[in-house]
């Protein structure tokens, strides 16, 4: 690009894959402007409009809550709608973009997140409620929300999956995404299913296939607890009958009001 601006620039390292032309992936340099509140996914709309229209990548809202730009930036997984260029470049004004890992890359960018959708389907993410679900609404108390320790909040970006070395190892593995979403509704009293999930669970692929290495809470952009979720599960299953029962005489009163404290 012409360097006439009077902002600095910055240079941006991406990896660039087209399964039609290429027999592997390379890195290509470009050169952006570095505008005050650039931001990563600013830099590759640049390049895209500007200076490359064929490079590829995904993205959507731009505020950090449709998951879809996560990617592997200087070696660490996050969203790139949300990270400021400037505060992402190392000495030399550089920055080194590529895919998330462990996953087939499609193109450039853009991976193929099969895997992560069907491990996400396998845990049946969706709530079951009770056949006598209360005519109004379901109490749920300050302490059973708390519990959920905000696992309702994953935007299902893949940044968790994808640093993970257990799904490098293998895609039979549920993952720490699904394992979360599993958590959520195993906590949530109103769903009336909670014996069944964590039998499902409790398989070879399931919560002790975790081998606790913490990359999934590093990778997660909005500061969720994968790891906490599994060993909750894992303690869960080994009394899943009792907790079962106390599920069952929970949803009798799930329509009653919470006692004031
Ligand atoms: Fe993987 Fe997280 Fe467990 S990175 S091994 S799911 S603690």
């Amino acid at each position: 690009m012409g360097n006439n601006s009077t902002h600095p620039t910055a240079i941006v390292r991406i990896q660039r894959f087209n399964p039609e032309t290429d027999a592997k992936p390379h890195m290509q340099e470009f050169e952006v402007e570095l505008k005050p509140g650039t931001t990563v996914l600013d830099a590759l709309h640049e390049i895209k409009t500007h200076q490359d229209g064929s490079l590829t990548f995904r993205r959507s809202c731009r505020h950090a809550i449709c998951g879809s730009c996560a990617m592997h930036v200087n070696g660490k997984n996050e969203l790139v709608c949300n990270a400021p260029l400037k505060e992402r470049l190392d000495r030399h004004g550089r920055i080194t973009i590529r895919p998330l890992p462990y996953l087939p890359i499609l193109k450039d960018l853009v991976v193929d997140r099969s895997s992560f959708w069907e491990q996400y389907l396998r845990v049946k993410p969706w709530l079951t409620p009770p056949e006598d679900a209360p005519e109004k609404e379901f109490r749920m108390s300050p302490e059973e929300v708390a519990a959920l320790n905000n696992a309702e909040t994953c935007i299902m970006c893949g940044a968790c999956y994808s640093s993970c070395q257990i799904v490098g190892l293998t895609k039979e593995y549920i993952g720490p995404h699904a394992l979360l979403k599993a958590f959520l509704r195993v906590m949530d009293p109103r769903d009336s299913i909670p014996g069944e999930r964590l039998a499902d669970l409790d398989g070879t692929d399931g919560v002790y296939r975790c081998r606790t290495i913490f990359n999934c809470i590093d990778a997660c952009p909005k500061n969720l607890n994968p790891t906490l979720a599994i060993e909750t599960l894992r303690k869960l299953a080994q009394k899943r009958e009792a907790f079962e029962q106390a599920r069952i005489e929970r949803q009798k009163h799930l329509d009653e009001p919470i006692p004031a404290r």
